[in-house]
């Protein structure tokens, strides 16, 4: 059974094709269609980004296809920055302008900087909408390390690790990651519905 995994990016998409590697569902990406489309992140909610997501690209494709809204919730920075992870220090950002400023402004505060990361993957296919969450806790460094991954990955310690995820291997980050725990939970519930 064919999937459209509604993303671009890259890092997740290597992800969410590991993830479902061997099961009964092959993911096409949007970057597999060459689709650029921006879908516009108006939701208060990863949540209802996630569902955003989901239903703009089902309505071009009218295929089953799955999405998520993931990002990065620090306690010290009352859980920003949240759903605008992505755009963090404005539009056009790159991930290392996100970090930078994340770090200056935990510089003000006591270590350890709790932190975890979120993701709410979903299911829509016209008539099922299915949703589940993930999330990994750990704690914010002060420099970046590692090259592995994407986004704030360089910066975040998941706890009982003393590496970043920037610098673990990616079949360990999809062990771990709240991507890999939303999606596992996805997945089997998809094998128990459509197998
Ligand atoms: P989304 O594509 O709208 O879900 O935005 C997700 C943003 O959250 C990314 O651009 C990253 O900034 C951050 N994020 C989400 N998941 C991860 C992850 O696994 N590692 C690092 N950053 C992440």
């Amino acid at each position: 059974m064919k999937i459209i995994f509604a993303s671009q990016n890259l890092g997740k998409v290597k992800e969410v094709k590991a993830i479902f590697n061997n099961s009964h569902f092959e993911i096409i990406s949007l970057y597999d269609l060459g689709n650029k489309i921006d879908i516009e992140e108006t939701g208060l909610t990863f949540s209802e980004n996630a569902w955003l997501k989901a239903k703009a690209v089902y309505d071009i494709y009218n295929e089953p296809t799955l999405a998520d809204d993931s990002g990065l919730m620090i306690e010290q920075l009352d859980g920003r920055p949240g759903v605008i992870s992505a755009r963090y220090s404005g539009e056009n950002c790159t991930f290392k302008d996100n970090n930078v400023k994340v770090i200056n402004e935990l510089s003000k505060f006591p270590e350890p900087h709790k932190a975890k990361f979120v993701s709410t993957a979903v299911y829509y296919d016209g008539k099922n909408r299915i949703e589940s969450v993930g999330e990994l806790h750990g704690v914010i460094i002060k420099e970046e390390k590692g090259t592995n991954g994407f986004g704030y990955d360089p910066i975040f310690i998941p706890d009982g690790f003393e590496q970043t995820v920037g610098e673990l291997e990616l079949d360990l980050k999809n062990e771990i990651s709240h991507r890999a725990k939303s999606f596992e939970k996805l997945k089997k519930i998809l094998l128990e519905k459509f197998c």
